[in-house]
């Protein structure tokens, strides 16, 4: 929930972040791996950001979580916010033997 002194800031600004959010992202990631070079080696998948996948889906789940902010005021985008939250609990777990995909969030195979 957005508070009093956020709702107009994040309103006034959605438009303009809206429409530039796909030259946001890929700044933002271009930044954090200069700066973090080992997040490329076993946390973030190369191909999902040589193809553009894992940008699209910062800038999908930003815009969409802002825009239900604004229109939807005291309410919260579970479904959105489930999905970030299980994918992200999935890259923290002991069991996890390979990658999740991004595009269909299917689970590992288990180990063998
Ligand atoms: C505002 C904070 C963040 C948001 C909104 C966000 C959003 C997302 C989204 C939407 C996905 C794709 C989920 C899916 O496949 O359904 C994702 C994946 C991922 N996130 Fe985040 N994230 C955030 C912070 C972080 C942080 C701080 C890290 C760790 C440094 C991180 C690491 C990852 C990794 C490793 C993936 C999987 C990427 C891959 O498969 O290459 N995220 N995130």
């Amino acid at each position: 929930m957005l508070s009093d002194k956020s709702f107009p800031v994040i309103e006034a600004t959605l438009p303009l972040v809206g429409s530039r959010i796909g030259e946001i992202t890929p700044k933002f990631y271009a930044r954090l791996f200069a700066a973090h070079p080992e997040l490329l080696d076993g946390l973030f998948s190369r191909s999902n950001q040589r193809n553009g996948n894992q940008q699209q889906a910062l800038a999908g789940s930003i815009a969409a979580f802002a825009t239900h902010l604004v229109n939807n005021p005291g309410t919260l985008p579970e479904t959105v916010l489930a999905r970030i939250a299980h994918r992200h609990a999935s890259l923290a777990s002991p069991n996890r033997s390979t990658r999740w995909s991004t595009s269909t969030c299917s689970p590992p195979s288990p180990r063998t």
